[in-house]
């Protein structure tokens, strides 16, 4: 009999993995509350259920049995993994883990613990210790929500006598938390990467090191990916070692992850770590065209119990680079196939449509669309993505 895994999530996020489970010839229970949901369309049983709603995924995961249980790039069904892998004694990660992994206070006090570097924060749970959290700071701090991601709700205060700036960063912060919490911590500066890793019996191999290209203040909005990482030897290994730490501190025995990390004068530190595969095409399209390795399904085959195949297959360079935008409504997009005849483009894809209202980008929900290119090394793979980007017109009015 086919073995099953239980998907978290049927949007086009989690696409990549529900064709590849079947791919591999898996019977493939698919979970998302929206009935409409793309991956609906694929030849999956459906369970119309919130992945967030954690008593009733378990219970379907049990009435069908599953195998393995996995989310793509989503933070939020982490912690539902988390319970099914336990109720069902499959591999996973354990609560605590899962919990360390989407609440950014915690992470950072599990980071602190384990002796990763990280920047100084404080966790706040109202306006009074966010007050005296802003006394510990003399230069530029972030506020950010503690349990939400997209980058939503991100907020970099660098003006300390703007007494009314600081308090709307706690307000725009604050709103966006699920729990209350908000996380205020020292801004770092320096370029920023991903780690992206995959943990099997206990042992974290680094898979591929990520540039990111970022909106920058205030919203920190992510523009762009590159692989592999521009950093020499030295630092690409400083940086693969301060992420095996962060999977260590919080407790990945198996299964894949995403470290943000900023390149600061005093070494690499710690921006988040996500248990689950990096978003925005970085680990269902970057990875593969970069190195080769599959990491979709080989995160499958962990949540199976069974040895992936993470051996590099060549080395190249990958990119994505999002579309620029601005707050209007699309009227014309054109030049979509000229650009695609570039040598080393490999998918341009577009979120919205014409006549679509837009807004400006404040999180990465609100990005349009994006290109992907691939080429010998990661700059020619950025050069190939500009210069399609070039023969492109969106107008927006
Ligand atoms: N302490 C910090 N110093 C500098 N930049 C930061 C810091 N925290 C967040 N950022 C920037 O904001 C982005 C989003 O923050 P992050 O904590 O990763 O939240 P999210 O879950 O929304 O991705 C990061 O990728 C980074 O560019
Ligand atoms: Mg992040």
């Amino acid at each position: 009999m086919n073995k099953k895994i239980m998907i978290l999530g049927a949007s086009i996020l989690q696409l990549p993995a529900i064709k590849c489970a079947k791919e591999m010839g898996l019977e493939v229970i698919a979970v998302d509350m929206n009935p409409n949901a793309i991956g609906f369309e694929e030849d999956v049983t459906k369970e119309i259920i919130s992945t967030i709603d954690i008593p009733a995924v378990v219970e379907a995961a049990k009435k069908h049995r599953v195998d393995g249980v996995m989310t793509l790039a989503s933070d939020m069904p982490m912690r539902t993994v988390a319970a099914v892998s336990k109720e069902l004694g499959l591999v996973g990660i354990a609560d605590d883990t899962a919990l360390k992994a989407t609440n950014k206070a915690c992470m950072r006090e599990a980071l602190h613990e384990y002796g990763v570097p990280i920047p100084k924060f404080f966790k706040v749970s109202n306006k009074k210790e966010y007050d005296e959290a802003v006394k510990q700071f003399s230069c530029t701090f972030i506020v950010k929500p503690a349990d939400n991601s997209g980058s939503r709700g991100i907020f970099l205060v660098d003006d300390l006598s703007d007494k009314k700036g600081i308090s709307e960063a706690y307000e725009y912060s604050h709103k966006y938390s699920r729990n209350g919490d908000v996380v205020v911590e020292e801004y770092m500066r320096g370029p920023e990467v991903s780690v992206e890793t995959l943990t099997v019996d206990g042992e974290c191999h680094v898979i591929q090191i990520t540039d990111k290209l970022t909106t920058g203040a205030p919203h920190f909005v992510e523009m762009g990916h590159s692989q592999p990482t521009h950093h020499p030897k030295q630092i690409a290994d400083r940086i693969a070692e301060v992420a095996k730490m962060a999977n260590k501190a919080v407790g990945i025995t198996n299964g894949p992850s995403h470290t943000e990390i900023i390149v600061t004068e005093e070494g690499p530190k710690i921006v988040e770590l996500g248990a689950r595969l990096g978003g925005d095409c970085i680990t269902t399209h970057l990875v593969p065209l970069s190195t080769g390795v599959d990491m979709v399904k080989s995160c499958i085959l962990i949540a199976l119990g069974e040895k992936p195949d993470i051996e590099k297959k060549f080395n190249k360079g990958s990119a994505i680079r999002y579309f620029a935008q601005k707050a209007g409504t699309i009227c014309k997009i054109d030049g979509v196939e000229d650009a695609e005849a570039i040598d080393g483009v490999r998918q341009i894809s577009f979120v919205e449509k014409v006549g679509a209202q837009i807004t400006e980008i404040d999180s990465s929900a609100a990005r349009l669309g994006f290109i992907i290119a691939q080429s010998d090394n990661a700059e020619a793979a950025v050069h190939v993505c500009e210069a399609a980007m070039k023969k492109i017109t969106i107008e927006i009015e």
